[in-house]
């Protein structure tokens, strides 16, 4: 899916931009680093070239410390993936990329955000709900490595 350039200097030197094929190596690690079942780099590929997928990735100097994957289909955005270098969380790095994401899928057409998040991931659910976002459901042994259900999270954003 073609997007407008999201390039935004924070002040901490965090420079947030397309995601390209170089940065799926630095993706892929910091995949692995963030999930017990991580996405392959073929995956992590596949998403980058799927038309209906935007992506941002989080750069430090040359080194790429986050990153997020969304969908929009028809207009409805669905986070799918984001996670931020361990050594680089707490800084607020999560929050903006997903807001630059929604912003973008705004000016797409997207007018409710869908997200689903591990229940025991607290700091995952903490900062959603500080982005606005609500629990509207749950689904049951959604995810496994452990065993754990889903939060189904939403957004009004259009
Ligand atoms: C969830 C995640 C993306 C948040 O990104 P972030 O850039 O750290 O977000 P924030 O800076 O807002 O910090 C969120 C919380 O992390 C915690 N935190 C702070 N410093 C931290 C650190 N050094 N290491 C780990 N967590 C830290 C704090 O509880 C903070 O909340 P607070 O600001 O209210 O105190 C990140 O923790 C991550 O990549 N986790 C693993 C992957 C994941 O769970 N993805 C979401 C799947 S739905």
């Amino acid at each position: 899916m073609r997007t407008e350039p999201l390039e935004q200097a924070m002040s901490a030197g965090v420079v947030f931009g397309p995601m390209n094929e170089r940065d799926i190596p630095e993706v892929f690690e910091i995949e692995r680093a963030s999930f017990t079942a991580p996405w392959s780099e073929a995956m992590l590929l596949a998403e980058l070239d799927n038309p209906v997928c935007i992506s941002t990735v989080a750069r430090l100097d040359v080194k790429t410390i986050g990153y997020i994957f969304a969908r929009l289909i028809i207009d409805e955005g669905h986070i799918m993936d984001v996670a931020v270098h361990p050594e680089f969380r707490g800084r607020g790095i999560g929050p903006e990329l997903i807001k630059g994401s929604i912003g973008q899928l705004v000016t797409m057409g997207c007018r409710t955000m869908f997200l689903e998040v591990r229940s025991s991931n607290m700091t995952a659910r903490k900062m959603y709900t500080e982005l606005g976002f609500e629990v509207i459901g749950r689904r049951n042994g959604y995810y496994r490595m452990p065993d754990d259900d889903a939060v189904v999270m939403t957004k009004r954003c259009g």
